[in-house]
């Protein structure tokens, strides 16, 4: 196998469906070892048997980046099992109940916020060590189109989208003279199970597809493109950007 991260280590957050999986499967194409980092246990250990299937190097993580000390024992287990960690995606989210703000609790608000902005900084941080000693490192997140056109009854998925961008125009001013990028990356409606949760009647989809300048809606491989261009040497002066792949959508703050 060779590809354009030949050599490299990823840890790729939320990889046991949709986006995540694709970008797992992606990077393990182009020649990464690749950390399957995703708290369904059986959805974690089907990616990496696939990426081991096609002559890939993966292992499993059954963990939920929310949590500190798991996302130290999975970086941990990277480093140990595959080597230095080069390049973390984090990709792991979830949207939430749909509700009113009046009606909505203190514990969904901090559920949301955990899982989205939370696990970003700290698989980030976790992640960083390693790329400041070594002078090189990719942090590469997920944002989301409602982060600057906000969802009503989304608020905290908005509001941790929102953060998310604020998080990596920061983390790229302190991390560029260590030779470390951090870029965000702002999916439009991506074909994967979570939007299909939020459509159960199924109609919402095609009419997002037709209103959409390139008459589709995303595929996670339209987004594991991106992810693997930023994460390879090609994209070495590319830091601090919310690069929105949804197929010409405007998107405005
Ligand atoms: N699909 C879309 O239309 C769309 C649009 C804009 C942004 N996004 C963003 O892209 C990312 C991926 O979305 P998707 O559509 O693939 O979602 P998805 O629900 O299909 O997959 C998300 C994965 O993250 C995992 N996950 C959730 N909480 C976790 C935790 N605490 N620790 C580890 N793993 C956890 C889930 O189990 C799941 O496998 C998310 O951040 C989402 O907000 C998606």
């Amino acid at each position: 196998m060779s590809g354009k991260l030949e050599g490299k280590v990823a840890v790729v957050t939320g990889a046991g469906q949709g986006i995540g999986r694709g970008v797992a499967l992606r990077f393990a194409r182009e020649g990464a070892g690749v950390g399957v980092l995703e708290i369904v246990k059986e959805n974690c250990e089907r990616t990496v048997a696939d990426i081991r299937a096609a002559g890939g190097r993966a292992i499993a993580l059954p963990y939920s980046v929310a949590v500190a000390a798991q996302v130290d024992e999975a970086m941990s287990l990277v480093e140990r099992e595959l080597g230095p960690i080069d390049i973390v995606t984090n990709i792991a989210g979830i949207y939430g109940k749909h509700m009113p703000i009046t009606q909505l609790s203190l514990e969904e608000w901090k559920r949301v916020l955990d899982v989205n902005i939370t696990g970003t900084f700290l698989c980030a941080k976790r992640a960083l060590r390693g790329m400041i000693d070594r002078r090189w490192g990719r942090v590469i997140n997920t944002a989301s189109g409602h982060a600057l056109s906000g969802r009503a009854t989304f608020a905290p998925y908005a509001s941790s989208k929102t953060a998310v961008i604020g998080f990596t125009k920061a983390l790229a001013l302190e991390v560029g003279r260590s030779n470390v990028t951090v870029n965000c990356i702002m999916p439009g409606v991506t074909d994967t199970p979570m939007p299909r949760e939020n459509d159960p009647s199924g109609s919402r989809l095609p009419i997002l597809a037709e209103q959409n300048p390139m008459g589709r809606i995303g595929t996670p491989e339209d987004l594991a493109s991106a992810m693997a261009f930023l994460a390879s040497d090609e994209a070495g002066y590319i830091t601090g950007q919310t690069i929105a792949v949804n197929g010409g959508i405007r998107e405005l703050p």
